[in-house]
């Protein structure tokens, strides 16, 4: 199917014939962050700086009510993860049960989602953000003891979340609380709540079989909820301005702010805040600056390297929450929004993303483990020029071995993109294929490639 370039908004914009000119718009209200406001303050890792902006005032008001009441104004709030599957935090929570202890609260900050760098900036530049939201956490759970399993190539943010609670132990802000950062060695997998719970007690990052749930059997096998930074780092608000404002921003069914981590081919990368429900025109064409010039939308990934990509033509008009991109065919994920123009070839990018995901599973199951192998292979044959007929269908046999049939949802993250590029670039696939060739090199640079 050929790609329908995607418009700004403004050009959809008619003239109206006749009449009046229609009264002019007032301009919605500036949208003012919410987790990323401290972000570009001097200083904003540190206490005098977090304390200066408000910092702590949440959990000072969590504090006094019960657990069991900071637990539903959570659920109240509708918070949803930020981690990628969008379950409802307060729920969460209330699995927990009350007849074993000890109860833990992990934070989640592997962050290893290809295109998704907003917990990076949130550790690096506003850690007592974090730490609040951590206690807001822990005070609902009733758990003494937190980790931060942080991925091990976050140095500075390691460092900084060392030392701001260092700062805030010292300040007296931690109570009878002890919160351990936990660096991690660098895996894909360790991101997945069990694996991670795994590399936590020092063992392999292989995931665990769900049920029993972490909420039931995690941590030193006792009850655990693991969550995102961004979860978390939405706590402090809700605590401080209430349920009520917090729900005035985002949508009915996704509400509060959501940082989105732009990349790719926009002229200005980075991660915006907006609240979800945001249009995705507006953040790619106004926010991140628009497509290099000359250049047409040619496909986006919403949530991260591991969700389904979608034609320029299917992401018109949508805007960023969890059900509305669900009803365009992928999933809102970690909103890692990968922008890719039509100088894009997508049997490389497919490559590389596959590449990743076979370097990176784990090995625990067998169709993850050679299914991710094979399908890197065969698509880096495509990509050489020497695809056959029949590996398409190939490439899609093997990805229904592997979805669904694996230990953990990474057998989905693997098989997601091959399936989803297949389905929607087929001509692209298809013409590399019979070419020998990438249709959008020149015949010169291809022959000399291979
Ligand atoms: C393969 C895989 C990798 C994941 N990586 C991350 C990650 O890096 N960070 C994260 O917060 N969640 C990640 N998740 C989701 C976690 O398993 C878990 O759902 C999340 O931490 C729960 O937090 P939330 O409810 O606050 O979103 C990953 C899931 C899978 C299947």
């Amino acid at each position: 199917m050929p790609d329908a370039p995607l418009e700004h908004p403004d050009q959809r914009r008619q003239p109206r014939e006749g009449g009046e000119p229609p009264a002019p718009v007032p301009p919605p209200p500036a949208y003012e962050p919410i987790l990323l406001r401290n972000i570009g303050i001097p200083d904003s890792h540190l206490l005098k700086t977090a304390l200066s902006r408000g910092a702590y005032q949440g959990l000072k008001k969590a504090q006094a009510m019960a657990p069991e009441a900071v637990i539903e104004e959570v659920k109240k709030s509708g918070l949803r993860g930020r981690g990628g599957a969008g379950f409802p935090t307060g729920n969460k929570w209330s699995f927990v049960p009350k007849d074993k202890w000890p109860h833990y609260l992990i934070v989640n900050a592997d962050e290893s989602e290809p295109g998704t760098f907003k917990d990076r900036a949130l550790i690096e530049n506003d850690p007592h953000l974090l730490i609040e939201g951590t206690l807001i956490g822990a005070h609902a759970l009733g758990a003494e003891v937190s980790y931060i399993y942080i991925r091990g190539e976050m140095v500075l943010g390691a460092k900084r979340l060392e030392a701001a609670l260092a700062e805030a132990r010292a300040a007296g802000l931690l109570g009878n609380r002890q919160i351990h950062v936990h660096r991690g060695a660098g895996a894909y997998i360790c991101g997945e709540e069990t694996g991670l719970l795994e590399s936590l007690e020092g063992k392999r990052g292989y995931p665990r079989l769900k049920p029993p749930f972490p909420a039931l059997v995690g941590a030193f096998g006792k009850p655990t909820v693991v969550n995102n930074v961004e979860t978390l780092a939405n706590l402090p608000a809700i605590f401080d301005k209430g349920v009520a404002w917090y729900r005035t921003i985002g949508t009915e069914k996704s509400p509060g702010p959501k940082i989105f981590c732009v990349s790719g081919h926009v002229r200005r990368p980075g991660n915006y805040e907006k609240p979800l429900g945001y249009p995705l025109e507006k953040l790619i064409y106004e926010d991140a600056g628009g497509l290099r010039p000359g250049r047409t939308l040619k496909a986006l990934i919403p949530g991260g390297s591991s969700m389904p990509v979608l034609r320029a033509d299917e992401v018109q008009g949508l805007t960023m929450d969890y059900e509305a991109v669900q009803a365009r065919g992928s999933l809102l994920g970690s909103a890692g929004v990968i922008v890719m123009d039509d100088s894009t070839c997508m049997v490389r990018c497919l490559l590389n993303i596959s590449r990743f995901y076979a370097h990176e599973s784990c090995g625990q199951c067998t169709p993850c483990r050679e299914g991710s192998t094979w399908l890197a292979k065969i698509l880096g044959r495509i990509e050489a020029g020497q695809g056959e007929g029949g590996d398409l269908e190939l490439l899609l046999d093997i990805c229904d071995n592997i979805a669904g049939k694996t230990i953990c949802p990474f057998g989905e993250a693997t098989a997601w993109p091959v399936q989803s590029f297949v389905k929607r670039f087929r001509d692209d696939f298809a013409a590399h294929i019979t070419q020998h060739r990438c249709p959008q090199r020149p015949a010169a640079v291809a022959a000399s490639a291979r």
